[in-house]
């Protein structure tokens, strides 16, 4: 597919009014996302896993402007309270994604959006938000145009997620997602995520994902400024043939299910992550002496309960527990006694791998 694929028809006869909602999830790297290009394309493969609990529920409301133009009239609540933080980025996402569909020129919106995880938590929305408003849109498009099969709804509502956040394309499709071009890996693309295309273990569908909240506040670093410190980095180009590499590497484990090699890769890549920002110019350090700790302890309790628990992190210092269905109950009393300590008022989010977003 190409970016034409995605330009839709001239619809004649527009709704007056409509409104869809769509709750979709937060997804979390195991092969990181970070550089990109001028396009919003990665300049290397990531892989994910969708989360279940972590949503944005958004609903769009749709109201038919007096005349057809460029101008993009929209307002925006977190739940019954007009808001202007998310505006900025809302209104150029609304901008790039004309050219694929002009039927928004039509409108006016009202856009309704709640978290189900706490908005000061720290952990990014932008995954979840924009990619459940891309779904609404597309929701939006399918009524426009009958004939549309799941398939092509799906992959446009990646696309579109992407061009208003990377990672969002990810948080489309449920269980293990993976998205830009890897010659290895059939149908790759950078223009949206595919569903992970290979057989794998079942142990992964059901992965825990506990987030250890260390820090709360906005982050320093935009993930767009930080991607953009990837153009000039000295290590840039070992980073995306490393990361092709580690796509290959996680593909003989997912299908093995070597649970031991997967929590090494992981953890690597979220090391990696972090010591690209602590290596560009000018040079970041998101994580936290609790970050630390975290890291620290996981590793040893790995190490004594033999239970392949592993962390991984995303552009904060927030940090994700992972481990299998098998030694749950088991992590679970570990993290209430030794890792609960070390988060922001004790704050935790339980999440596991889930199955994608639900329109409601
Ligand atoms: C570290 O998708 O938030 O979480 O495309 O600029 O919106 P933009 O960036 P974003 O970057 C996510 C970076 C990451 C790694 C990942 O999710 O793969």
């Amino acid at each position: 597919m190409y970016n034409e694929n995605f330009i839709a028809n001239n619809f004649a006869n527009l709704p007056d009014t409509s409104s869809y909602t769509w709750s979709s999830p937060s997804n979390i790297a195991l092969i990181k996302y970070w550089g990109k290009n001028e396009n919003q394309t990665p300049k290397n493969t990531s892989i994910s896993f969708t989360l279940s609990n972590s949503r944005t529920i958004t609903t769009l409301e749709l109201n038919r402007k007096n005349k057809v133009d460029n101008n993009i009239l929209f307002d925006v609540y977190y739940k019954d309270r007009k808001i202007e933080e998310f505006r900025p980025k809302i209104d150029l996402f609304f901008r790039k994604i004309l050219e694929y569909c002009s039927y928004l020129k039509g409108y006016s919106f009202k856009i309704t959006t709640e978290n189900t995880f706490p908005h000061s938590s720290g952990i990014a929305s932008s995954a979840s938000g924009m990619s459940a408003l891309a779904l609404c849109i597309m929701s939006l498009e399918k009524d426009l145009d009958l004939t549309m099969e799941e398939e092509y709804f799906f992959k446009k509502a990646s696309f579109l997620s992407r061009i208003g956040s990377g990672s969002a394309c990810r948080s489309v499709f449920g269980g293990i997602n993976i998205w830009g071009k890897h010659t290895k890996i059939k149908q790759s693309t950078d223009l949206y995520s595919i569903n992970y295309p290979y057989d794998f273990s079942n142990d992964f569908l059901e992965y825990n994902d506990t987030i250890l909240l260390v820090d709360t506040k906005a982050k320093k670093v935009s993930s767009s400024a930080g991607h953009k410190l990837m153009n000039n980095h000295i290590y840039a180009d070992k980073r995306y043939n490393t990361a092709q590499e580690n796509v290959i590497k996680l593909k003989c484990i997912l299908e093995k299910g070597d649970l031991n090699s997967f929590a090494n890769l992981v953890e690597e890549e979220a090391m990696m992550l972090h010591a690209l920002m602590m290596t560009s110019k000018p040079s970041y350090v998101l994580i936290k002496p609790n970050t630390l700790n975290i890291i620290n302890s996981i590793k040893n309790y790995r190490e004594s309960s033999k239970i392949p628990v592993c962390f991984t992190l995303d552009a904060g210092a927030n940090v994700h527990v992972l481990y299998p269905k098998e030694g749950k109950n088991e992590v679970e009393l570990f993290i209430e006694a030794e890792l609960k300590e070390y988060c922001k008022n004790y704050l935790y989010i339980k999440d596991k791998v889930g199955i994608g977003p639900m329109q409601l």
